[in-house]
């Protein structure tokens, strides 16, 4: 789910020195945007990238970012969204969508819906 529709859509890295960047020769100071949802809609790492597809395996997303800086909170984040999902579906088997308009937050680098209404 974080790979197909992730709440970050960008991060960043200033450069620490003169380096190559991509194929792309960057100078120490620059500034690097890193798209985050383009990135897990690579099609060269993601077959069929278009698909939500919840039984994927071979997933390697970057919804949390990489390298050092990758997010101290994933694995709590993993689990909240572990627990609360399946406390949700226990609770409300029969838990449909309503049928709405979805309104996206307007917050730039984050993505997220204003409100989510369902029928239980
Ligand atoms: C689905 C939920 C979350 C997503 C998608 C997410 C995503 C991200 C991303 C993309 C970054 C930047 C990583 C990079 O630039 O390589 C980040 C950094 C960070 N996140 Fe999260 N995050 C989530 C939840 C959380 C939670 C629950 C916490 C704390 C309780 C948290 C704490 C942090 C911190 C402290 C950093 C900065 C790490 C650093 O700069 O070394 N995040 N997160």
């Amino acid at each position: 789910m974080l790979r197909y529709e992730g709440p970050v859509t960008f991060s960043g890295r200033i450069l620490p020195d003169d380096r190559v960047v991509a194929g792309c020769p960057m100078h120490k100071g620059d500034s690097i945007t890193v798209a985050l949802g383009g990135a897990n809609y690579d099609p060269r790492l993601h077959k069929d990238p278009h698909k939500f597809d919840v039984t994927r395996e071979d997933i390697d997303h970057v919804a949390f970012g990489g390298g050092r800086r990758y997010c101290l909170g994933a694995p709590l984040a993993r689990l909240e969204a572990q627990i609360g999902v399946r406390v949700l579906l226990n609770r409300f088997p029969t838990m449909r969508l309503a049928p709405q308009e979805l309104k996206w937050k307007r917050v730039p680098g984050f993505r997220g819906l204003e409100e989510l209404w369902v029928e239980v």
